[in-house]
């Protein structure tokens, strides 16, 4: 059965948690639908996975569009959601606007996300009344990665707290039906969560919110540059896709592969 924003409500009705991942192209896309994931994400994380960037700040719309299209045609089930790239809603209202509908109209993908606290409130009530189901994202956010110089948690100091909670409501009134929560504090999330009208996606905020996301290379050991406290690889990917390469190398050079079965006659 089709994902949509009803059955994921649904989902957490029945007290079930919600899976996503982050991914962006068609065979891992094919992948997680076959997995049952529920969500993917085509985020812009695509920077330093795919690019091998230092953060996530060179992604263009037309990358995410490129992607997220990639990944709708693998994802026959899963809900795709499309990340907004640093300054493509910042600018104005109009142009925010302008561009999270070319996403939705040219690639496919049934929801936008968006990096940023109340100020964005203007921008996820337009958005909500035309009808594009909007995701909030909170906590660290890696397009203002130059504020702090690296990751970090965001919530521990009372001063924090107190905005994210200021953040969390106002986005959650503006019309958000999804909050991504990242790095932020089990205690602060499972609060916000509690009281929450909208689904709450934790990573690296803790078990006690609606469901979790990972990046698809971090939870599958593709990605091995670095590894954030939150992500548990579920794989040993890059050792394993290693070996399998040295097997091809080793086998062509002593002349194994390919075999007489492999050749056309
Ligand atoms: O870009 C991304 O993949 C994300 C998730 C890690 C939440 O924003």
């Amino acid at each position: 059965m089709k994902t949509t924003v009803e059955s994921l409500f649904k989902k957490k009705a029945r007290g079930e948690k919600i899976t996503m991942v982050s991914t962006y192209d068609y065979w891992s896309a094919k992948l997680c639908d076959e997995a049952g994931v529920d969500c993917i994400l085509v985020g812009d994380s695509l920077a330093t996975v795919v690019k091998g960037e230092e953060n996530t700040l060179s992604v263009t719309l037309d990358e995410i569009i490129y992607h997220a299209r990639c990944v709708r045609r693998g994802a026959k089930r899963a809900f795709v959601i499309a990340d907004m790239p640093f300054m493509s809603y910042q600018v104005s209202l109009e142009k925010a606007l302008e561009n999270c509908g070319r996403v939705i109209k040219e690639s496919g993908a049934e929801a936008v996300k968006l990096e940023g606290g109340k100020e964005l409130a203007p921008l996820v009530e337009r958005l909500t009344l035309a009808g594009v189901p909007v995701v909030g994202h909170l906590g660290f956010r890696p397009q203002s990665i130059h504020l702090t110089g690296r990751p970090r948690v965001v919530g521990r100091t009372e001063e924090e707290a107190k905005k994210l909670r200021e953040d969390f409501k106002a986005l959650e009134e503006a019309g958000a039906f999804m909050i991504v929560l990242e790095s932020v504090p089990s205690e602060l999330a499972r609060e916000l969560s509690e009281s929450a009208s909208c689904l709450v996606i934790g990573i690296g905020a803790g078990r006690f919110v609606d469901g979790q996301v990972l990046v698809f290379h971090d939870l599958l050991g593709l990605f091995e540059d670095f590894k954030p406290k939150f992500v548990r690889r579920f794989l040993e990917g890059g050792k394993l896709i290693r070996e399998a390469l040295k097997r091809f190398k080793m086998e062509v050079e002593r002349g194994s592969f390919p075999s007489e079965e492999e050749s056309y006659g």
